[in-house]
């Protein structure tokens, strides 16, 4: 059984595509309470973006807080890791590793997949430009279909790019990104909005509402997933000023660069 957490849809595509080749199903997280969620498979992949260089914290709380009844089947099979992200990991695979290792989980195997990255709440921090999203794009299902192949082959593996300094920016910079990571109340729709919905329909959380004029409302459950800034048609979902002249991605739109 395949696991994914995507905000923006690239860890959606992974995982899907990865079922398709290895014959799994595939289960959104948030649609699997930890507590009831049923062994059903052969194997369990874990398929999640990388955030801040670690990985998102509601995926390692998942992991903690699976039954033990799940544990115990999981046990008896393999558990694999795919991790998608803009360009370098950290120490994230060793994060989600050690997680795992303390329900009784070793992991035969951790890969990466470079996709379009969505990051933009931080000055210097954009979608990529749009060569290199085609670039991502059209190198991802080869890369998929490798991991699948080791998978079905059970063939221990540990291939990602770590990055520079990766132990410093996982110790320093991920629980930085923990504490201040995100302000929920700085998000708001602009006039631009013309109360479609698609916010609240992308947020995984179910953390985005509409009021009586139809205008979104955030709650306090966000994860900076950031689906619910990418997916509006009229760029008119705000972080403050830091979202103002940053571009929007969603998988599979690749065309949304233009600034407002
Ligand atoms: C809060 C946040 C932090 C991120 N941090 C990293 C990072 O440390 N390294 C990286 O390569 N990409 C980073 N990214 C980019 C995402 O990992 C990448 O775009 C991923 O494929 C998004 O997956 P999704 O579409 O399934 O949500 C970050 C994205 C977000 C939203
Ligand atoms: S996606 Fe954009 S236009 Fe649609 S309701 Fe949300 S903010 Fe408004
Ligand atoms: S409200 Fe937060 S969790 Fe929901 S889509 Fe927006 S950024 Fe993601």
């Amino acid at each position: 059984m395949i696991i994914y957490f995507s905000g923006t849809g690239n860890s959606r595509a992974v995982a899907t595509m990865l079922a398709a080749r290895t014959s799994d199903n595939v289960y959104p997280l948030m649609a699997l309470p930890p507590a009831e969620a049923e062994w059903n498979g052969r194997r369990l992949v874990f398929v999640c973006p990388v955030y801040s260089w670690g990985i998102p914290q509601l995926v390692l709380t998942y992991i903690r807080s699976l039954s033990h009844r799940f544990i115990a089947d999981a046990r008896r099979h393999k558990v694999w890791v795919v991790l998608t992200c803009g360009d370098e990991t950290g120490r994230a695979p060793e994060m989600i590793e050690r997680t795992l290792s303390e329900r009784g989980l070793p992991v035969s195997g951790i890969w990466d997949v470079r996709m379009p990255n969505n990051y933009v709440l931080l000055p210097g921090f954009d979608v990529d430009p749009v060569e290199v999203e085609r670039e991502k794009l059209a190198r991802f299902p080869a890369r998929t279909e490798e991991i699948a192949g080791c998978i079905l082959a059970g063939r221990e593996c540990r291939d990602f790019t770590a990055g520079s300094w990766p132990g410093v920016k996982t110790r320093l910079v991920y629980p930085l990104f923990k504490r201040l990571g995100i302000i929920p109340s700085r998000w708001k729709a602009s006039d631009a909005c013309v109360g479609c919905g698609r916010c609240r329909d992308a947020c995984p959380m179910r953390n985005v509402s509409l009021d009586s004029d139809r205008q979104p409302v955030w709650g306090k459950q966000c994860v900076s997933c950031l689906a619910c800034y990418h997916v509006c048609p009229r760029h008119a979902v705000g972080y403050g000023k830091a979202t103002r002249a940053k571009g929007q991605y969603f998988y599979p739109h690749t065309n949304s660069h233009d600034k407002p």
